[in-house]
């Protein structure tokens, strides 16, 4: 940001914006991404997360647009993954390297392995409260979101929820707040959700029940990534809700690759075959989307067919790649099916097979196989498998 922004009264958003970021760790970042961190003013000044290392000039730059950064008090960290803590050790330099630094317990097992070094750290865990003047920072761990050490604070007189990585999107751009940007945020949203919490869906069906009970009364949700959800934070609850659910709809995601356009041609016919039952159907070649674009496709989706033609024994290495990503996301409730073609082996089917079952997915036969190049009665039988996709999608969602 060029200037840090009041977001309520005495709480600033002083954070960085990555415009360059392409590639988060496998995710493909089209828009970039933002590192948020906030400063609270008040009897003490706290500093809520930091960015990453390179964006640590930039953060003391805006700091000093509203304090000298020397009279922030206290440093809460949230999360350890270096993109919130990387300018930790420079900060907690400027503003002195004994002011108390809030964390989880696993947040300072965790800081000390990253940076080989000791802070003033003040363990909190769920339920612990810090008062200073007339502001309270309660803090709820949520372990595992995504990881040991993530927490929330909140602070109950504005009712901020500060959610660490938690509804949290990789959008980078010069809208700030839900209300400006409007629905658009919500596909940057859903692919931060595919991409980096889905596989712990079930520990963040237990957090929003936790939260429900807790009554919690919620202003404002400041996430680390994009932009702020003051309008309607319920908004993005529900959504999580909804992914978290892992509910299918009538959606088919057919993904495939292909060497001489044999499984290209079996998949364009699944995909008619699908499509002849109404059903919803995206065809993604794994050559033409990113694997994380994919991925954000499965999470609502109701059925997966995958064909990857036989190589060396073995499934093509592009479909490999994206197995690989989306087994360790571990979407749920998948109706499955495999396809492909080969040269004299034909391993890719039974492998895709054995895949969706460690997924624990519903397979549909024993997929389709075809010896080279597909004639008319294979592009048949490939056309219906598409309908027995669908039928069995339709019939599970009725
Ligand atoms: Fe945005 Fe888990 O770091």
């Amino acid at each position: 940001m060029y200037k840090p922004i009041e977001i309520a009264d005495g709480i600033y958003s002083v954070g960085c914006r990555d415009w360059d970021i392409r590639d988060f760790h496998g995710y493909s970042t089209y828009e970039g991404t933002t590192y948020n961190a906030f400063l609270v003013l008040g009897e003490k000044n706290i500093l809520i997360d930091t960015v990453k290392e390179k964006f640590c000039d930039e953060l003391l730059s805006n700091i000093s647009q509203i304090i000298d950064p020397k009279k922030i008090d206290i440093l809460i960290s949230n999360h350890t993954e270096m993109d919130h803590s990387g300018a930790i050790p420079r900060v907690m330099h400027k503003i002195g390297e004994n002011k108390p630094l809030y964390c989880s317990k696993m947040g300072a097992k965790n800081l000390k392995s990253h940076f080989n070094r000791d802070f003033n750290f003040q363990v909190v865990g769920s339920g612990d409260e810090l008062k200073i003047g007339n502001r309270t920072f309660s803090f709820l761990e949520t372990r595992m979101l995504h990881w040991p050490d993530s927490m929330f604070t909140y602070l109950v007189e504005d009712a901020i929820l500060f959610s660490s990585d938690a509804f949290g999107q990789h959008y980078s751009g010069d809208m700030f707040f839900d209300d400006q940007i409007g629905d658009a945020i919500m596909s940057h949203a859903k692919k931060y959700y595919a991409n980096i919490l889905l596989h712990f869906s079930p520990r963040v069906q237990a957090l929003l029940k936790d939260v429900a009970k807790m009554n919690l009364k919620i202003n404002m949700i400041c996430p680390d990534h994009g932009i702020i959800w003051r309008e309607n934070p319920s908004k993005i609850i529900e959504a999580y809700d909804k992914w978290s659910r892992q509910e299918p709809s009538k959606k088919v995601v057919v993904i495939f690759d292909s060497m001489w356009e044999s499984t290209a041609k079996m998949a364009r016919s699944i995909t008619n075959g699908i499509e002849s039952k109404d059903v919803s159907v995206r065809l993604m070649n794994t050559r033409k989307w990113h694997r994380s674009d994919i991925m954000t496709e499965i999470i609502d989706a109701g059925a997966i067919a995958v064909g990857s033609p036989t190589l060396n024994n073995g499934i093509f290495p592009v479909i490999a790649d994206v197995m690989t990503y989306v087994k360790g996301l571990r979407p749920q409730n998948k109706i499955a099916a495999a396809f492909g073609s080969y040269g004299w082996s034909g391993e890719a089917v039974k492998i895709l097979n054995k895949d969706f079952s460690e997924m624990k997915w519903d397979i549909i036969d024993e997929g389709v196989k075809v010896q080279y190049v597909p004639n008319e009665d294979d592009l048949n039988r490939c056309f219906d498998l598409g309908i027995k996709i669908a039928k069995k999608l339709k019939k599970k969602l009725s």
